[in-house]
């Protein structure tokens, strides 16, 4: 029987573009689709743009636009990227789709019948300009711990406290410049704390070979309670106040779903709509419609994820859909999270380095991406990083040089002495070298079904280096020039072309074009991994085409290379207030050495240096930088630094000056921040002036 399966990636906001990190998920959850397929399986691969919430919203109202239009213009950029990098949903919705408006009110009023739903007044910021509340990152002012001005409503970026809104001194709103008034209004909740719902979640979460390890670690610290009784489960507030881009409330006037009560549902929305289309039906026959389907207890739910979402969809998730009279996924595979070039960290909103479009359009193959993502990828919660001279070192000698190989140096000698016919005979040697490739299915298949990609890929490897062992050994080139070795010469080149084909299935599900060109070639139906328990025979097969080239290195220097500014960004600030030369002498600058750059527990902000400026002591500093460098990449250099300002106690110890970095005021008119060095030949204490 085969097994039915619905398989989700999480669903982008669709406010942005996609980034690297995006498709990196979508290749390895279609790896694991496809590979499923091969199997003989029947799987429905959804996804859908997360359309609703209050940045959507804002954006849309900066650019001109409804929100509607802001989210179909972005919608309509999607297609290009998945058919560029092969990656094949059955259907692409939105979570503003009517099947999403329906399906989430029914959910909630499924919660609500079950008494989860509490209403009880909040106090919260007000924009009176704007006429609307102001979620948490729109409202900015001074950290009520260090006085750091233009911090944001939830956390100080100069010192890293944590905060609510409520505590900022000098309030103002970051979409008005007004100063918020605090205003009570009704919220939503849904009763997280409930019993019922921590039991379920304790089960649901603990059932055995279900989530990652690491997954389950994090689950049970969010479970528990510290000494104040702060964290476990708290109930979650699930409504927001007009104005706002979402799905209305029944029952409630004026009030929305919070963004990450419909964001997940749209799963089910984008399923529902593609079995309304016909989809199933047409590609399986499938007779029975959404409702049916997905309630059917033999239907497996799984949903690929970055580990930054996994809260949503291990704890609120489940019980929502648990507590509705639904089914529960049957796992959630969390993985790392993408960084390009040595672990500079990724902007959620704008990606960094690597633009899949840029990649797509300098011509490079998708398929160089999808094995080089698939080789590093594993079962675990670990980031993975994108180096170009290993990813042209792993694509290069790999991908080309092993297996791809293994093809053109076979047919040449097939098509021009044997007419393209395969000896059905093989040869002892040949034959043992078959059976053992096709012995490994099984561990290939498994590493496969438990998203060990990079450990499925090094074996096909090795047996790709016994193929090529073989020919070594064999040494068709010197058979093709001696008499009376035709017989050998022929079964050799058989040998390899078998082999390739076996070896094209365990690739298959990382490379579905270059499969295709090699059914075309070999001339064979569409392979599945049955085909690895068969071989060809004495079949003609067509005339081998280049499959894939080797990657060179000029188009990563260009990939990589700073796009040229379109324009030039001002600074974003006006200049401020003259000042005499002596204002400015009051300003000890400082050229100071890093001797040491560490991150510090508990913020993600900072960065705690320790400076050498020629003291014969070193000082302790606290820099807001970490977003922007990597401690071991600012150790030994050198920089400038405020050398007298007052020492301020902060959160995390004392800090003693202040080192300078240049950004904009706006971050996303010209991001990045850009700490300060000085020509060669300065030295620690040297004074700047
Ligand atoms: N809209 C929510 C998800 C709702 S799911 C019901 C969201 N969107 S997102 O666009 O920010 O992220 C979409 C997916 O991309 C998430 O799984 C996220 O973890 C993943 N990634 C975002 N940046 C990433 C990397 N740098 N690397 C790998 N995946 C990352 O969250
Ligand atoms: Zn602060």
């Amino acid at each position: 029987m085969p097994r039915q399966l619905f398989v989700t990636t999480a669903l982008p906001y669709a406010n942005g573009k996609f980034h690297i990190g995006h498709i990196m998920e979508y290749i390895q959850a279609d790896i694991w689709v496809r590979f499923q397929r091969l199997m003989g399986h029947q799987v429905h691969f959804v996804g859908a743009d997360d359309a609703h919430g209050a940045p959507i919203m804002i954006a849309a109202e900066k650019a001109g636009k409804t929100p509607q239009q802001f989210v179909a213009d972005i919608a309509a950029g999607r297609k290009e990227y998945l058919d560029g990098f092969r990656i094949a949903f059955d259907n692409w919705h939105s979570t503003d789709g009517i099947e999403n408006h329906e399906l989430a009110q029914s959910v909630y009023l499924g919660l609500r019948k079950n008494e989860l739903i509490e209403v009880r007044p909040i106090e919260q910021f007000y924009d009176p300009e704007k006429g609307m509340f102001l979620p948490d990152r729109f409202i900015k002012g001074e950290c009520p711990k260090c006085g750091a001005k233009d911090q944001y409503g939830d956390s100080c970026e100069s010192c890293g406290a944590v905060y609510s809104p409520t505590e900022l001194k000098n309030p103002y709103s970051a979409l008005s410049g007004a100063t918020p008034v605090l205003r009570t209004s009704d919220h939503y909740f849904f009763k997280l704390s409930d019993p019922r719902c921590v039991e379920f979640l304790q089960q649901w979460t603990q059932e055995p070979d279900k989530l990652q390890s690491e997954v389950i670690n994090k689950i049970r610290e969010w479970f528990t309670q510290d000494e104040d009784g702060k964290g476990g489960l708290g109930d979650w507030d699930i409504s927001r106040d007009a104005p706002y881009f979402g799905i209305e409330i029944p029952d409630a006037p004026g009030k929305y779903f919070y963004v990450w009560l419909d964001a997940p549902i749209g799963y089910l929305a984008s399923l529902k709509n593609y079995f309304d289309k016909g989809g199933p039906k047409a590609r399986y026959g499938e007779t029975r419609g959404y409702d049916a389907f997905i309630a059917d207890p033999a239907v497996e739910q799984y949903h690929f994820i970055g580990k930054d979402i996994t809260y949503f969809h291990t704890l609120f998730w489940p019980a929502m859909l648990h507590f509705s009279g639904r089914k529960v996924p049957n796992n959630v595979f969390v993985h790392g999270f993408m960084t390009v070039n040595n672990g500079e960290k990724m902007s959620k909103s704008r990606g960094t380095g690597l633009d899949p479009l840029k990649y797509l359009s300098l011509g490079m193959d998708p398929h160089w991406l999808r094995y080089y993502i698939a080789a590093k990828l594993n079962a675990r919660v670990e980031d993975i990083d994108f180096n170009p001279e290993d990813f042209a070192s792993r694509v290069n000698s790999d991908l080309v040089g092993k297996y791809v190989n293994i093809a053109s140096r076979a047919a040449g000698f097939l098509a021009k002495r044997f007419g393209g016919r395969l000896s059905g005979e093989l040869g002892v040697e040949g034959n043992v070298l078959l059976d053992g490739l096709q012995a490994h299915k099984d561990t290939i298949t498994t590493l496969y079904e438990t998203r060990e990609f990079g450990k499925a890929l090094r074996e096909v490897m090795a047996l790709a280096d016994r193929v090529n062992e073989y020919v070594d050994r064999n040494k068709p080139w010197e058979l093709a020039k001696q008499a009376g070795q035709d017989a050998v010469l022929h079964d050799v080149c058989s040998v390899c072309i078998e082999a390739f084909r076996l070896l094209t299935v365990y690739l298959k599900p990382v490379l579905p074009g270059v499969a295709a060109q090699v059914e075309a070639f070999l001339q064979v139906e569409p392979l599945t991994f049955a085909d690895a328990d068969r071989r060809l025979g004495a079949q003609v097969i067509g005339a081998y085409q280049h499959l894939l080239q080797r990657v060179d290195p000029k188009l990563l220097d260009a990939l990589f290379e700073a796009p040229a500014p379109e324009k030039v960004v001002p600074g974003g600030e006006d200049i401020a207030d003259e000042i005499k030369i002596d204002d400015f002498s009051k300003v000890d600058l400082r050229i100071a050495r890093i001797v040491k750059a560490e991150t510090v527990d508990g913020s993600d902000k900072l960065l705690r240096l320790t400076l050498d400026v020629g003291e014969g002591r070193t000082r302790n500093v606290f820099s807001g930088i970490r977003s922007a460098y990597k401690p071991e990449d600012l150790e030994g250099k050198l920089t400038v630094m405020v050398a007298n300002l007052a020492p301020r106690k902060m959160k995390f110890g004392i800090s003693e000056g202040m080192v300078l970095a240049a950004s904009h005021a706006d971050e996303k008119a010209a991001p990045g921040l850009f700490v300060l060095e000085p020509h060669g030949g300065a030295v620690p204490g040297m004074r700047v002036r």
